[in-house]
């Protein structure tokens, strides 16, 4: 079985670089702490569970995180304010987020969308495509990239996408590595997993509070 995989996206959040400390350095102590409760635990967590944080592109080298919330599609030149995947990898970013539907919302295209999984899959970086409609799945990308199925009213809303709808999409999304994404929380996680067949979760608002993202983490993984 292929590890599952789950992701914090921060957004534009929080405030301060000490605040993303105390809650990134929060995160990792709590995993450490799941990991060895248990004298079978350690092994097992790993083989089961990656976990990616994508904090905002200002915090990411203090944090030494392993995921970003976008990027932009060439790798150096004159784009004032972007960021490049090759810079992403440079400061050991692994994941990239791509076309989460608030960037789409605010003008992100699938046109740019394209042209960004293609470049983060050029440096070796591993791209997550947000979606909404297995339409909306790019026909001409060579290389493997992550899908997340994000229902856009599932987003931010406290109100989940229901399993049993999630699993149909989960189905017709064939063989692609699927996350799903829309206010997932510690009491629906394991559901999306374990009924719905997600191989992960990304998760915005419950990933800001240290304990319910443990919790998320903790019930998945054991
Ligand atoms: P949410 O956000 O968990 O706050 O609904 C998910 C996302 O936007 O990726």
């Amino acid at each position: 079985m292929k590890k599952l995989l789950i992701v914090a996206n921060w957004k534009m959040n929080p405030e301060r670089l000490t605040q993303a400390k105390l809650l990134f350095n929060s995160v990792k102590q709590g995993i450490k702490k799941i990991r060895n409760t248990h004298p079978n635990r350690n092994q097992r967590f790993s083989n089961r569970v990656e976990v990616v944080i994508c904090p905002p592109f200002v915090y990411l080298s203090a944090l030494k995180a392993n995921g970003a919330q976008d990027c932009f599609w060439e790798n150096k030149g004159a784009y004032t304010g972007e960021i490049s995947p090759l810079m992403l990898k440079d400061i050991g970013v692994k994941y990239v987020l791509i076309g989460h539907s608030e960037r789409r919302a605010r003008g992100e295209t699938f046109e740019m969308i394209n042209k960004k999984i293609k470049a983060v899959l050029k440096v070796g970086l591993k791209p997550i495509l947000c979606i909404d409609k297995l339409s909306q799945i790019p026909k001409d990308i060579q290389g493997n990239y992550i899908l997340a199925y994000e229902p856009v009213f599932a987003i931010g809303t406290g109100k989940p996408c229901s399993v049993e709808r999630s699993k149909k999409m989960r189905k017709n999304a064939d063989n692609n590595f699927v996350l799903y994404g829309g206010s997932v929380n510690s009491q629906n996680a394991k559901d999306y997993i374990e009924k719905a067949g997600f191989q992960g979760l990304l998760i915005g608002g419950a990933s800001l509070n240290s304990k319910e993202f443990l919790r998320i983490i903790k019930n998945v993984a054991i």
